[in-house]
């Protein structure tokens, strides 16, 4: 006897043997398989063996095959390593692939929880949260004519990003990271910001709201301010052209000079300018010994940019050759030569002591060495850090101070404000505070224990 369609037994008598009947199971908290295995395990005793209801998928491609109704092994799973920068950012775009597509995607965190969020600081005080573990399934006709789904989560503590499609369609896959590529390179979340590169630990980009710099602040000879725009010219008014014929418009720029002659200063003030238009990333000296390579990665994805690299002789030394890390360093720079649009500043002391291989063309297109201030510039840089109506003979103070650096005169100036405020300022009270070396931070003797 066999029933039909509607389940009736066709001579219309009781049939000997209920069909077994897919039951709704109570939920049963955290005992829940136990308790099914158990009542299953009497069902069958009692001859009335129950239909299994399968437990909830753990893992994101168990999830996918029972929703697409295919075996797991056969999917197709593409993934992408990531920096956790990376991951961040590749969540944002996630996030607004949710947003466009909110009535249909499905969303899943990891191990049955919800799916997980995090803080993606955009700088000047605002920030965004992304999904940064969860599994986001877009059904066919969203994202693309198949259905594919993104990963996003931590192994072991690492970002990753994976795509799953359906068995056989691997390009699906491969398309959809790609694009989530792109639609980060198109709109980036850190374009044309300020962006400081630090390694506590692992390599992390925040932005940050630097104090602007401008030339006006700084007194160079006029040769150092030419080479200086010739130096942006590659990514700014000359960029078309040498894109026409071919050539990189990447360029590195070496500063050298003494300490205290304004080589920060001048890359603070290229980076003031060339923020907006370019997105500038501010590296310290941990992130140069470690992670130099990882560092130019993001910066491909940020489109033009300054790189800034303070105090390169730590990494670039002679006596830093054959460790790894020196080489990582000229890997990266060579690295970042293959990429279009990226400018690279970096400050050294003594480019003496810097190996030759740092300075082979190619890696620094010029070093371009900041010298201590002539009289002229001395006298600029002292009216500069005095107060304009002071009435003190700027001239006849910087005639004193030969050799004395913008960081020296800066110095002059505040201790002769200490001494005497802004109103007891004379030609005769500032030039002993010159030449008496009151203004140099050497200890004072006697003062102390
Ligand atoms: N040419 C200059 N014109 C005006 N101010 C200057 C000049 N040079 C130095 N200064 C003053 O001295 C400060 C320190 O200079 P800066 O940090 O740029 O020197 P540096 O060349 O980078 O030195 P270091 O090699 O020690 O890093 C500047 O912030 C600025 O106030
Ligand atoms: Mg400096």
């Amino acid at each position: 006897m066999t029933p039909n369609d509607d389940g009736r037994n066709p001579s219309g008598g009781v049939p000997d043997k209920p069909e077994a009947t897919t039951h709704a199971w109570p939920d049963l908290g955290q005992h829940d398989e136990a308790a099914r295995a158990a009542v299953a395990g009497i069902a069958a005793l009692l001859g009335r063996p129950i239909p299994e209801k399968k437990a909830e998928p753990h893992t994101a491609s168990e999830w996918l095959a029972r929703t697409w109704e295919v075996n797991e092994s056969a999917l197709e799973t593409v993934s992408r390593p990531v920096s956790p920068v990376l991951h961040l950012l590749y969540g944002f775009v996630l996030g607004r692939w949710i947003a466009e597509h909110a009535g249909d995607v499905v969303q899943r965190g990891p191990d049955r929880r919800a799916p997980q969020m995090s803080r993606l600081d955009l700088g000047s005080g605002t920030a965004v949260t992304v999904p940064t573990a969860a599994t986001v399934l877009f059904p066919a006709g969203t994202r693309d004519e198949d259905p594919v789904a993104i990963e996003t989560g931590y192994q072991f503590g690492d970002p990753y990003l994976t795509a799953h499609a359906l068995p056989g369609r691997r390009e699906v896959a491969e398309r959809a990271l790609d694009a989530l590529s792109a639609d980060l390179a198109a709109d980036h979340p850190y374009r044309g910001r300020t962006l400081q590169a630090s390694a506590p630990g692992r390599l992390t980009v925040k932005p940050v709201t630097p104090t602007p710099q401008e030339r006006t602040d700084l007194v160079l000879p006029q040769s150092v301010w030419h080479e200086t725009d010739l130096f942006c010219a590659g990514v700014t008014t000359r960029r078309d052209t040498l894109r026409a014929l071919g050539h990189s418009t990447s360029r590195g720029l070496l500063l050298a000079g003494p300490p205290g002659v304004g080589k920060t200063k001048l890359a603070r003030v290229l980076a003031t300018e060339l923020a907006g238009p370019l997105t500038v990333v501010l590296v310290t000296a941990d992130v140069l010994r470690t992670w130099m390579t990882e560092l130019y990665e993001e910066v491909r994805t940020l489109g033009p940019c300054l790189v800034v690299l303070e105090e390169i002789d730590s990494v670039g030394g002679k006596d830093s050759r054959g460790t790894t890390s020196f080489g990582e360093f000229l890997d990266a720079l060579d690295g970042a030569r293959t990429t279009d649009d990226v400018l690279t500043v970096a400050t050294t002391n003594d480019p003496a002591a810097l190996d030759p291989a740092v300075k082979r063309p190619g890696r620094f297109d010029t070093i371009l060495e900041v010298p201590p201030p002539d009289a002229a510039g001395r006298e600029a840089i002292l009216r500069l850090y005095l107060p304009p109506d002071a009435g003190v003979d700027a001239g006849l103070v910087a005639s004193f101070l030969d050799g004395a650096t913008g960081a020296d005169l800066r110095e002059v100036a505040r201790r002769s404000l200490l001494e005497h405020g802004a109103d007891g300022l004379t030609t005769d009270r500032v030039l002993d505070i010159a030449t008496s070396g009151r203004w140099k931070p050497a200890p004072v003797a006697g003062n102390y224990l």
